[in-house]
C-alpha cells in the first residue's frame, strides 16, 4: 500500500505572493499530518520563490512524520541538508524560469558528479532519493550511483489522455518492476490529482506518492486536514479493479 507525502510548497506560494507570514506551512504541517499524511515534503529553490530556510528550519523541529527535503544538487543545498537532517532527501533538477519541475534528472550525462553528491548525503545519514523519468537508462544510472530510491515523474502519464495515458501508465509500471529488480526503492509524483492517482497507487512495489498542488487545491473549498484525508483514502484503497489491471 502506498503511503502519502503531503507537498506543502504551494502553501508558502500564497504566502509569498504577499511576502506576508500567512498562510504558514509549518502551522499547516500539523493538520496535514492530522489527515493521515505519512510524509510531509518541501522544495527549497535556489530563489526561495516559496519555501524560505525558516520554514525547513521549523519543520524539522515540528514534523513528526517524515520530512522529505527537495533540492537541486548544489553546495550551497548540501550544507542546508547536512545541517538540518531531513529524513530524506530528493535530488530534482531545478531552473529558474521553469514554473514547477519539469522533467526527471539526466543522470546518464551527470553520473559521477551526482555520484559525489549522494555519497556526501548519504554518509550523513540521509537516504538520497532522484527525481526521474520512467526511462530504462535513467533507472540503471540511478541505481549505479547507490542512491537508495528513485521518485518516478508522473508528470507525463498526469498530462497525457487516454490512450497514450495508458501508455505513460504502463511505462510507469516497468519502470518500478526494473527498479525493485536493481535494489532500488521506488516513490513517485508531479501532476497526480484526486482523478489520476488511483491507477499509479496500485503498482506494486510503489512506496509512496508525493503530492503538492490538487491537495492544496481542493484545501481551500474543504479543509487541509480533509483534503489530506481525501487523497490518503484514495491511495490506501485503490479500486480494485484498476488493482487487478495492474497485477496482471
Ligand atoms: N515530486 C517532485 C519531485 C516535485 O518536484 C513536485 C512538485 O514540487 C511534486 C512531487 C508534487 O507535484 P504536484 O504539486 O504536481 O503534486
Amino acid at each position: 500500500m502506498a503511503s502519502l507525502g503531503v507537498n506543502l510548497d504551494h502553501i508558502a506560494n500564497v504566502r509569498q505572493a504577499r511576502k506576508t507570514v500567512e498562510p504558514d506551512p509549518v502551522a499547516l504541517a500539523l493538520l496535514a499530518e492530522l489527515g493521515g499524511a505519512d510524509g510531509i515534503t518541501v522544495h527549497l529553490r535556489e530563489d526561495r520563490r516559496h519555501i524560505q530556510n525558516r520554514d525547513l528550519t521549523l519543520l524539522k523541529e515540528i514534523v513528526r512524520s517524515r520530512l522529505n527535503l527537495e533540492m537541486a544538487a548544489t553546495t550551497e543545498m548540501i550544507e542546508i541538508a547536512q545541517r538540518t537532517l531531513p529524513d530524506m532527501v530528493t535530488i530534482v533538477p531545478e531552473k529558474r524560469e521553469e514554473i514547477t519541475t519539469e522533467g526527471g534528472l539526466a543522470i546518464t550525462t551527470n553520473e559521477g558528479y551526482l555520484t559525489n553528491v549522494i555519497q556526501q548525503i548519504q554518509n550523513s545519514g540521509i537516504p538520497v532519493s532522484l527525481f526521474i523519468d520512467p526511462e530504462k537508462d535513467q533507472i540503471e544510472a540511478a541505481a549505479r550511483t547507490k542512491a537508495l530510491w528513485i521518485e518516478i515523474h508522473t508528470g507525463t502519464y498526469a498530462e497525457a489522455s487516454w490512450p497514450s495515458q495508458q501508455q505513460e501508465l504502463a511505462k510507469i509500471k516497468e519502470a518500478t518492476a526494473r527498479a525493485k529488480h536493481l535494489g532500488l526503492r521506488v516513490n513517485a509524483g508531479h501532476g497526480l490529482t484526486y482523478q489520476n492517482v488511483e491507477p499509479i497507487a496500485a503498482i506494486k512495489g510503489m512506496e509512496e506518492l508525493n503530492i503538492g498542488h490538487t491537495i492544496i487545491s481542493r484545501s481551500i473549498a474543504v479543509g487541509l486536514k480533509e483534503a489530506v484525508r481525501e487523497m490518503k483514502n484514495l491511495i490506501s484503497h485503490p479500486r480494485k479493479e484498476l488493482l487487478f489491471a495492474q497485477q496482471r
